[in-house]
């Protein structure tokens, strides 16, 4: 029975790029995100290119019924997922009880609630088969409180904190868990937060998908716990260990601010 990769959020950036990147490897896929004919034709894409077999499922991550029916389907079609990719996941910005908390539940709902619930169904499936990977996309937001991005951040600490722990509760069962934590990378990601970092394009500060993904794959091949692709986004992680915790959230505080559109 032929195994495929999982990826969440594949119609676009990141999450595209690795789709790219493992079909590139000889990898079957199942592609899941809601803009139905982007999948469809990133399917026939990668299947055109690379000759492997590239399925696609609508799905809002957001909705957790939408959620139990691919676990529901995925349990019944008897697909073989070896490798699970966590990435869809969204922005929010500005002053927190400000927002629209519909807005607020959603990225809770697709960062958080969508990412553990795949962890524990399919997570549990690999853990019984006795193999598997998972790939969860959290940040280098992830590694410090981020005022102005306050819901974003802390929903990528989460991811962290969880994919760590359970890389130790499942290495014994076989099943390996990653962690992505991508800098600022060209993609969409900051249109759909309201974050104004035009500045920063050209700059040599963000990196291409391309990049994140070429660094992931190789990563992965490795078993890496925590992967930070790109050397200036590997100290921005580790900067805030060194420095008093006011003053990690009074200059992220500053540093946000300034992209937050009002
Ligand atoms: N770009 C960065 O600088 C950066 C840095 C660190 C971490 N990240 C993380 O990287 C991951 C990918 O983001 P990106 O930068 O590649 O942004 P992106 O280009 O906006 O891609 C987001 C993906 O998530 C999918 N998605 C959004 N809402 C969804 C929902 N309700 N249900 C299912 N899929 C949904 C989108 O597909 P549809 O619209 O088709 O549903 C899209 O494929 C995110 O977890 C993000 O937090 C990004």
């Amino acid at each position: 029975m032929p195994r495929y990769a999982l990826i969440t959020g594949a119609s676009s950036g990141i999450g595209l790029a690795l789709a790219e990147a493992l079909a590139r490897r000889g990898r079957h896929l199942l592609l899941v995100a809601r803009q139905r004919d982007v999948l469809e034709s990133v399917a026939c894409e990668l299947t055109q290119r690379f000759g492997v077999e590239v399925l696609f499922r609508y799905c809002d991550l957001a909705e957790p019924l939408h959620v139990s029916g691919l676990l529901m389907d995925l349990e019944q079609g008897e697909l073989d997922i070896d490798l699970l990719v966590n990435n869809a996941g969204i922005g929010t910005s500005g002053a927190y009880v400000d927002q629209d908390w519909g807005r607020e539940q959603e990225l809770l709902e697709l960062n958080v609630l969508a990412m553990a619930r795949l962890c524990h169904g399919i997570g549990g499936l690999m853990a019984r088969q006795g193999g598997g990977q998972i790939l969860n996309v959290a940040s280098v937001a992830g590694f410090q409180p981020g005022p102005w991005m306050s819901n974003y951040y802390a929903s990528k600490a989460y991811v962290l904190n969880f994919s760590e722990g359970l890389r130790e509760e499942l290495r014994p069962r076989g099943v390996k868990v990653s962690v992505l934590c991508p800098g600022p990378t060209r993609t969409a990601f900051f249109r759909g937060a309201h974050l104004e970092v035009g500045g920063l394009e050209g700059s040599k500060l963000m990196l291409s998908p391309e990049e994140v993904a070429l660094e992931t794959v190789r990563a992965l091949e490795k078993d890496r716990a925590i992967i930070i692709p790109g050397w200036r986004n590997r100290v921005a992680a580790f900067l805030p260990r060194l420095a008093p915790r006011w003053l990690v959230r009074r200059l992220a505080g500053r540093i946000i601010r300034r992209f937050a559109q009002p």
